[in-house]
């Protein structure tokens, strides 16, 4: 066993695990992350998708060792508090999921996206979110809520900066 210690959600866990433990495993069997889910076997969908120092990552495809001292962001530690992150609102006013089973890897893949390309077209999105698979949506709202969301980011930072007044 090896001892691991991360943030998630804001939260310090300290727990010894077999090496070969996978993240996915950790965050929802032993930190009850079931937000992330596990939507394939050969690290295709992106279901599983969280964010590790920030950068989101296929969390199937990494060891929980790997995630020593790493700080890590499902899902479920999105939210601030009872206000849903911009993406979270935008997801569901543009009816962006159906059955949802895609949706927090999508939205922690457009979380990572949006950091590094602030005002996407429709097309870098696409090619940003290629990653994750969506077999229900056909994707054309998923890409209206990203772009939606990337506005009204966009617009709070020219807010908070003193601009738009
Ligand atoms: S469950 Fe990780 S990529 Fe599909
Ligand atoms: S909403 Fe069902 S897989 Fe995307």
């Amino acid at each position: 066993m090896t001892r691991v210690t991360m943030v998630v959600d804001g939260v310090s866990y300290t727990d010894e695990v077999e090496p070969r433990l996978l993240l996915v495993h950790y965050l929802r069997d032993r930190l009850g992350r079931v937000g992330t889910p596990i939507g394939c076997d050969t690290s295709n969908c992106g279901a599983c998708t969280v964010l590790l120092d920030g950068e989101s990552v296929k969390s199937c495809s990494l060891l929980a060792v790997q995630a020593d001292r790493a700080e890590i962001t499902t899902i479920q530690g999105l939210a601030d508090g009872s206000e849903w992150h911009p993406l979270q609102r935008a997801f569901h006013e543009h009816h962006a999921l159906q059955c949802g089973y895609c949706t927090p890897g999508m939205v922690l893949a457009a979380v990572d996206l949006l950091k590094h390309n602030p005002d996407p077209t429709e097309d870098e999105v696409r090619q940003g979110l290629e990653g994750n698979l969506c077999r229900c949506t056909g994707y054309v709202n998923i890409v209206r809520a990203v772009l939606a969301a990337a506005e009204e980011i966009r617009g709070s930072a020219v807010v908070s900066s003193g601009m738009g007044e």
